[in-house]
């Protein structure tokens, strides 16, 4: 059976949704495994545009299945908004969406507390507010409440009690609700999925199915957001590679391919180094045609050229077997694209970064390239062979607009 990957290889936003959605035409599942509603997925839609932080992007329209796996973080109060929303549109595809009750929960209490660490750091890492490092720090350090509390009230009011009392310690009494408060919102939003016919069912109960049937593996952020490999502490706090797909018992031996997501040019929202970052009129340029806000935050992104020992760290990193390349139209007409080759660090060349300490003040080495008044021109083609020549990565396929079916396999169209 079919088995993929989709990760991405840079530091998020590439278009995951996008291109997950269509491929999804061809699976019968596609499982999230990572983050939570920090993550914007973009899918347009028949002209609609969807923007799912949570909700697996299945195409729509077809019999396809969304898993959310314990891996991830849910805000239960998102995840019922998002789930209306698309209601509106596909009656019944809540239906189609499956949660692991061994996942963990984000709670009012977890998005208080981000806020109040950001407002507090001396060098915010300009989180999505979403309450991520909260939830995750809390299954850390055992305090977490999962899915599956929901169904026992007794057990659910006593870890509610227990937690808050800490972080009422912890936070100086800081916290807007009370324990009681937040069991009675939970049960509601049980209740409201419930009502919706999601279904509650565990990785281990799915295990034969998903070995049965064909599995898409949905990433979410990017391998330079990585907890562990990430430009570290400027990252977010869960594994954003394909070894996730653990959390569903498999292991990455089991992939057909893991495919990673990159543009054309490199993109990055929130703090942390940006090796390749433009702050001059060009990086204002790709900004623009790019529309690049973010997906979840409406923040401005931070825009710059393609930055190939990034890439190559990321191939390493995370056992990537190609790359997808979207978002190549934004750069049409360029006359000339910048393209980083090495870094200096320190006064050494690097072409490879060994550790994420490399990418902390390293200025980039630049070659310039011709660039394509579109994507069919052969310069792009040659843009697209010297990615694959310097990372050693082949491209299998490419994105040419946000519209889910505007994408093509790139075998044929090298051969060109
Ligand atoms: P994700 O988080 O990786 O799913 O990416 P986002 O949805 O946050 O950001 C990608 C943005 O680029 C979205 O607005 C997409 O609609 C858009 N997009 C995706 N692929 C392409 C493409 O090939 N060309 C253009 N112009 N836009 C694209
Ligand atoms: P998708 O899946 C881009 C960034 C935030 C911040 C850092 C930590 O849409 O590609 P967090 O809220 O996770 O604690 O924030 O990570 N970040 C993303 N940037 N795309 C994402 O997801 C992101 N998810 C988190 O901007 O810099
Ligand atoms: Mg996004």
């Amino acid at each position: 059976m079919k088995r993929i990957a989709i990760v991405g290889a840079q530091w998020g936003d590439e278009g995951k949704g996008k291109v997950v959605n269509y491929f999804s035409r061809d699976y019968q599942w596609v499982v999230r495994f990572s983050g939570g509603a920090n993550a914007g997925h973009t899918i347009y839609f028949r002209d609609k545009k969807f923007v799912n932080h949570l909700v697996p992007s299945i195409a729509m329209d077809g019999d396809c299945k969304g898993f959310l796996s314990a891996g991830m973080v849910i805000d239960l109060e998102q995840l019922i908004v998002e789930l209306r929303e698309l209601e509106a549109h596909f009656p019944g595809i809540s239906r189609r969406i499956y949660l692991d009750p061994e996942v963990f929960l984000v709670l009012p209490w977890h998005k208080q507390e981000d806020v109040i660490l950001e407002d507090m750091r001396r060098t915010p890492i300009g989180t999505t507010r979403r309450g991520i490092g909260p939830a995750y720090t809390d299954k850390a350090s055992r305090g977490g409440i999962k899915l599956y509390h929901l169904i026992d009230e007794d057990v659910l009011l006593d870890r509610l009690e227990e937690l808050h009392h800490l972080k009422q310690q912890l936070y100086g009494g800081r916290m807007e609700q009370g324990p009681r408060e937040v069991f009675d919102r939970l049960l509601k939003l049980k209740d409201e999925l419930v009502s919706l016919d999601v279904h509650f069912t565990s990785a281990v109960e799915m295990a034969k199915t998903f070995r049965e049937e064909s599995v898409l593996f949905e990433g979410a952020q990017g391998v330079m957001l990585d907890l562990d490999f990430g430009t570290y502490p400027f990252v977010t706090s869960s594994p954003t590679m394909a070894h996730g797909v653990s959390t569903v018992g498999f292991s990455t031996f089991e992939l057909d391919s893991v495919m990673g997501v990159l543009k054309a040019y490199t993109t990055r929202v929130g703090g942390g180094p940006f090796p390749t970052e433009d702050h001059g009129a060009e990086g204002a340029l790709i900004r623009e045609r790019g529309k690049e806000f973010g997906a979840t935050t409406g923040r401005p992104r931070r825009c710059g050229w393609l930055d190939l020992p990034a890439l190559r760290y990321v191939h390493y990193r995370s056992g990537l077997t190609s790359f997808i390349v979207t978002k190549a139209d934004v750069l049409n007409g360029f006359e000339k694209v910048k393209v980083c080759v090495a870094y200096d660090v320190k006064g050494k060349r690097k072409e490879l970064p060994a550790t994420s300490r490399d990418f902390f003040g390293a200025e980039p080495v630049y070659v310039e390239l011709p660039g394509w008044p579109d994507t069919n021109h052969d310069n792009f083609r040659k843009y697209l062979r010297f990615i694959h020549q310097q990372t050693g990565t082949p491209i299998d396929y490419i994105s040419y607009g946000p519209r889910t079916e505007e994408m093509l396999e790139t075998r044929e169209w090298f051969a060109k």
